[in-house]
Formats: C-alpha cells, sequence, structure tokens
C-alpha cells in the first residue's frame, strides 16, 4: 500500500495510537528507521543547524531540502517499510505566495515527499495550505515556537499567558480548517497542548508540549546524542552517539599513525605466481 499521511493521521486519531516522527536528512538514516519502526519522517529544515551548519534555519532553500527529501526517500525505500509517509518542510519565504508554495510543494513531491510542512496560522499560510490541499499535497501545520519566525520571538516557549494560549488554540482550529492533516506543536506549556490536542480532530506531534499531544518527533541527531553540547531540554538522549563516534575517529588516527591499520584482511595479495613472474620481468626490464 502506497505512503499517505493522511490515512496515518486520521487512523492513528480514531484509535488513540501516539505516533513517532523522526526529523532526518539522509538515506541510511531513513531505513534505519524506518526498520526501527518510526512512524512518519520528517525531512525538517532543521537541516540547516544540525547539519550544514548555519546558526539557524534561514539560510535553508528549496534547492537543500529538495536535495536531502530525495536522499531519505530512497533510504525509506529501500528499507523493510517502503510505506513509511515522509513529510518534507517548506523551507523561509518558500510559501511567501500561493504560486511559491504550490510550485515548491510540488518540487517536494517530485523528489519524493507525500507531504509537506509549513510554519504559521496567518492569512499567508492559510492560504498556502488551502492551494497545496486543493493540488492534493498534504499539509501538516506548525505553531508555538516556529525556527522561521526565531528572529521576531522574544523567547523561546510560546502560548505561556491566557491570552497566547487563546491564540495558539484559535490558531490550530484555523490550520485544520484549513485542511491541514496533523499540526506539530512546538515549545508549548504541556496544559495548552493538551488542550489543543482535546480540541482537535487532527493528530498534534509535540516537541518540547508534552505528553499530551498525539504524537511525538524529535530530531534524529538529538535523539541519538550526536549534536554536540548540553542538550534542550525538550530533548531525551537515547544513545551517546557523539562520544562513541568521537572515539572510533580517534582510534582510526592512532591505529594509521603507528601502522596497526590496514591489516591483511583489509586488502589484497596478488596470487604468488604472479607475483614471482611479475617480479622478475620488472628485474629484467630494470638490467636492460
Ligand atoms: O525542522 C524540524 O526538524 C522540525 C521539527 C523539529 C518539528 O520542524
Amino acid at each position: 500500500m502506497s505512503a499517505s499521511p493522511v490515512r496515518l493521521f486520521r487512523g492513528a486519531k480514531a484509535r488513540g495510537e501516539r505516533l513517532a516522527m523522526i526529523s532526518l536528512y539522509d538515506a541510511p538514516g531513513a531505513a534505519l528507521c524506518c526498520d526501527a519502526g518510526v512512524d512518519v519522517l520528517l525531512v525538517g529544515d532543521s537541516l540547516g543547524n544540525v547539519v550544514l551548519g548555519y546558526e539557524n534555519t534561514l539560510a535553508v532553500t528549496i534547492g537543500d531540502m529538495v536535495h536531502h527529501t530525495a536522499a531519505v526517500a530512497r533510504g525509506a525505500r529501500g528499507s523493510s517499510r517502503p510505506e513509511v509517509p515522509i513529510i518534507a518542510d517548506l523551507p523561509f519565504g518558500g510559501y511567501a505566495s500561493v504560486d511559491l508554495a504550490t510550485m515548491n510543494g510540488a518540487s517536494l513531491v517530485r523528489a519524493g515527499a507525500h507531504g509537506v510542512k509549513l510554519e504559521g496560522a496567518g492569512p499567508g499560510a492559510l492560504a498556502a495550505v488551502r492551494a497545496l490541499v486543493e493540488m492534493g499535497v498534504p499539509v501538516m501545520g506548525h505553531i508555538g515556537y516556529t525556527p522561521q519566525s526565531s528572529l521576531r520571538f522574544e523567547s523561546v516557549v510560546q502560548g505561556k499567558t491566557g491570552a497566547a494560549a487563546a491564540r495558539l488554540l484559535e490558531e490550530a482550529g484555523r490550520l485544520e480548517e484549513a485542511g491541514c492533516c496533523a499540526v506539530v506543536l512546538e515549545v508549548v506549556p504541556a496544559e495548552v497542548a493538551r488542550r489543543v490536542t482535546g480540541e482537535l480532530s487532527i493528530p498534534t506531534i509535540g516537541i518540547g508540549a508534552g505528553p499530551g499531544c498525539d504524537g511525538q518527533v524529535l530530531v534524529w541527531h538529538d535523539l541519538v546524542g550526536l549534536t554536540p553540547g548540553k542538550p534542550l531540554r525538550f530533548v531525551k538522549r537515547y544513545a551517546d552517539a557523539h562520544a562513541l563516534l568521537a572515539g572510533a575517529a580517534g582510534d582510526f588516527v592512532d591505529e594509521v599513525r603507528s601502522g596497526a591499520f590496514p591489516e591483511p584482511q583489509h586488502g589484497w595479495s596478488m596470487n604468488e605466481a604472479e607475483l614471482r613472474a611479475w617480479s622478475s620481468e620488472s628485474e629484467v626490464g630494470e638490467e636492460r
């Protein structure tokens, strides 16, 4: 059966099943996460700060997103669960008009995405959602802390006052009404996320939004401990990949320097007869 985020989200919400989504950017990671049982893959524009070395997500282009979406799609297709839906982020500026949204949405779908995600619930974002849905592209909304608006935020946690919480509730309702099939709630108080989740008939996927959401998302590099430094409060590290990989890199350097690597089993030898013949031929050559 083909990957359908709409069917997955509707079914999960109806059955009260929690969804696990992972944000990642490459083929081997996608295959590994599909094999491990993830429900949805997100090609997030956190690509910018997590693997492209930018300070934030603002420099990420549609070209970057297409490139990495195609890689994730190849990885998922080669896994034991090719039916896992892939959602790809529309980057900053990539849905500033309905025309841009539909053109860029089409590019991401051509690259292998089964739906797109966009941030905010203002008139422009809602118009983009409607146009994409009408074109046949499932859309996931994203409210609360929206990294593409980081320049305008005064603090990270959103929805801490009654008025701000009411605004979030309204935004979530507008996104559902516009046709979104799910909504990410990022860094909002757990009480607000629980209330939004209870009022929507589409699933909420939380990140830093407490346990009351219909699902949870983490960035792959954060959850395996590949992101250096102290993790953000909402991250749970399930492995210490940074220490593991740094150890491996250090061991490689030491063994190259000491000559311990490579060993005979890491290479090939000529067969004896060929080697003898070749050695004597080159000796004759040298004598001439
Ligand atoms: O870009 C991203 O990875 C995201 C998730 C953290 C929700 O938007």
